[in-house]
C-alpha cells in the first residue's frame, strides 16, 4: 500500500469523462486573475434577490458536512440584513477533516473561483465584511496573493480578510471558526446561538465551505437551472470525493451525485473484490460494510445505509482489519477532541481503549456491551459533533462487523495476529502534496 503521509504524493484530480467540470481543472498552474476573469469569472451582480432565488432553485447543499440548503442559510442571514443588522460572510478552508484534500486544492488551485464565491455569498446575505478561514500556511499565501491581485482590479464587493489557525479537527467547526475569528481559541462553542443568528462581533454570520462557495459562480453565470441538470433530485450538482486507501494514492474526483459507488471504484482503479468496507464522510459517520457496494453516491442513498456524504471524502477497507481501522479512528478522536465536554473527553477515551483492547484481543464480551450502549448514550451530548463522529464509528463497527469483532474476542484475527496495523496512520490527506 503506498504511504499517502508521504509529502512527495502528489495528487491525482479528475473527473468523470460523462461530465463537464465545474470546479476542478487540470494542470498544476494557479489560475491567477487574468486567467480566471478570461474565463468569465467575477461576472457583475445585477441583483442579490435573482440570485438567491437562483441559489433556491438550484438545490445546492453545504459541502462542509451538513449538506445545509445553501439558500435557506444565505437568507437567514440576508433577512437580518434586511433588517438592519450589518451581517459577515465567513468562506470556511480549515479542512479538518483528515482524509479529505479538496477545499485545500480549491484554495491552492483556484483560490479566485472560492473568492468570488464568497464575493456573491456576501453580496446575497448583504455582508460588507468577509473571511476566508484556513489552517494551511500554502493556502494561505494563495489567498494572500489572490487578494492582492484584486486590490486595484475594480472588482466591488465585501472587504475580504484572511484568517489562519493551528489545524486541528475541531478547528473547522462553523463555532470554533468563530471563536477564532473573534480572536478566541478556534474551538467550538454551545449552540445557541447559532452563527446565523450570532457570530462574527456578534453580528448575523453566514459560514460556508469552500467547495460550496466555489459552486455559485457556475450558478450566478448559468442559473439554478442548469445546476440542477447533474446530480439528483434531492442532491443536485457535481461534488468533490477524496479517495484515500484501497492500495493507492488519494485521488480527487469531481463526480455527479447519483454516480455508483463502482463507477468510483472503477474510476479509482480498485476491484470491489478487494473492498471490505470504507469509512464514509471521513472519519466521521462511520464505517461502511460491503452494503456500500450497491450504493449510488448521493444523500438519499447513503443515507438510506444509515452514513453520511459529509465532506464527500471516502476512505477504503481494503487490507486492514475493520477493528484495527475503528481503533486507530478513535484513537484519533481521542487525541483530537477539543477536551472542553467531560462526556467527550471521557467517551471518547473510553471507546477508544475498548476498541484498542477488541484490536489486540484483551476485550471481554462485557467490553463489547460496555461500547454498545456508550455508542449509544453518548451521542448528542458534546458541544459540536466529534463525540457524534465516534459514536457513529463505534456503533457501525459493531453493527457491521460482527464476524470481525467475534474473531477478535476469541482472539483469532489473522490480520492483527500479524500485528499489521495499515489503518495506523490513518489514512492521513492531510500532508498530500497538491502541487
Ligand atoms: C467537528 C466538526 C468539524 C467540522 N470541520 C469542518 C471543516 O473543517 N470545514 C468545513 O467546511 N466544515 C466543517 N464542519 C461543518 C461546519 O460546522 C459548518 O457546518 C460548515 O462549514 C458550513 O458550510 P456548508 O453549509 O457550506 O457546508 C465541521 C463540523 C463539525 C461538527
Ligand atoms: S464535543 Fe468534544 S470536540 Fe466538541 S467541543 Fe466538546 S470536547 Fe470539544
Amino acid at each position: 500500500m503506498q504511504d499517502i503521509s508521504d509529502p512527495a504524493t502528489e495528487l491525482a484530480a479528475a473527473w468523470t469523462p460523462d461530465i463537464e467540470p465545474r470546479v476542478l481543472r487540470t494542470g498544476s498552474d494557479v489560475e491567477d486573475l487574468t486567467t480566471y476573469r478570461a474565463s468569465g469569472g467575477y461576472r457583475t451582480l445585477d441583483s442579490a434577490t435573482d440570485l438567491l432565488e437562483e441559489i433556491r432553485h438550484s438545490g445546492l447543499r453545504g459541502r462542509g458536512g451538513a449538506a445545509f440548503p445553501t439558500a435557506i442559510k444565505l437568507g437567514s442571514v440576508r433577512d437580518a440584513h434586511l433588517r438592519g443588522s450589518s451581517t459577515v460572510l465567513v468562506a470556511n478552508g480549515e479542512e479538518g477533516e483528515p482524509a479529505s484534500i479538496k477545499d485545500r486544492w480549491l484554495l491552492h488551485r483556484r483560490p479566485h473561483l472560492v473568492l468570488d464565491g464568497l464575493r456573491l455569498a456576501a453580496a446575497v446575505a448583504g455582508a460588507r465584511h468577509a473571511y476566508v478561514y484556513v489552517s494551511d500556511d500554502e493556502a494561505a499565501q494563495r489567498v494572500d496573493t489572490a487578494l492582492t491581485e484584486l486590490d486595484g482590479a475594480g472588482i466591488t464587493g465585501a472587504r475580504i480578510e484572511l484568517v489562519t489557525v493551528a489545524p486541528g479537527y475541531v478547528a473547522g467547526e462553523e463555532t470554533a471558526a468563530i471563536r477564532a475569528i473573534n480572536g478566541g481559541p478556534a474551538k467550538p462553542s454551545d449552540k445557541p446561538p447559532r452563527p446565523f443568528e450570532s457570530g462574527v462581533d456578534d453580528l448575523p454570520t453566514a459560514v460556508s465551505n469552500v467547495e460550496t462557495l466555489a459552486n455559485l459562480p457556475f450558478i450566478h453565470r448559468h442559473g439554478g437551472q442548469a445546476f440542477r441538470e447533474t446530480g439528483t433530485a434531492g442532491s443536485p450538482g457535481t461534488f468533490l470525493v477524496t479517495v484515500t486507501g484501497g492500495g493507492r494514492g488519494p485521488g480527487l474526483y469531481e463526480l455527479p451525485h447519483g454516480i455508483a459507488f463502482t463507477d468510483l471504484l472503477a474510476l479509482h482503479g480498485v476491484s470491489p473484490r478487494a473492498v471490505r468496507g470504507a469509512l464514509m464522510g471521513g472519519y466521521f459517520s462511520g464505517m461502511a460494510d460491503r452494503a456500500i457496494l450497491d450504493a449510488t453516491l448521493d444523500h438519499e442513498s447513503i443515507r438510506g445505509l444509515g452514513y453520511g456524504l459529509g465532506c464527500g471524502a471516502i476512505s477504503l477497507i481494503t487490507d486492514e482489519c475493520p477493528v484495527a481501522v475503528a481503533a486507530a479512528v478513535l484513537g484519533y478522536f481521542d487525541r483530537e477532541n477539543a477536551g472542553q465536554c467531560g462526556s467527550c473527553f471521557n467517551g471518547t477515551a473510553a471507546m477508544a481503549a475498548v476498541v484498542a483492547a477488541l484490536r489486540d484481543g484483551r476485550a471481554t464480551d462485557a467490553d463489547v456491551v460496555r461500547l454498545q450502549r456508550w455508542s449509544v448514550v453518548l451521542r448528542g451530548r458534546g458541544a459540536c459533533g466529534t463525540l457524534d463522529g465516534a459514536c457513529n464509528t463505534a456503533a457501525t463497527l459493531l453493527t457491521r462487523f460482527p464476524a470481525e469483532i467475534t474473531a477478535h474476542l476469541n482472539g483469532r484475527c489473522p490480520d492483527c495476529a500479524r500485528q499489521i496495523y495499515l489503518a495506523d496512520r490513518p489514512f492521513d490527506a492531510r500532508e498530500v502534496q497538491v502541487l
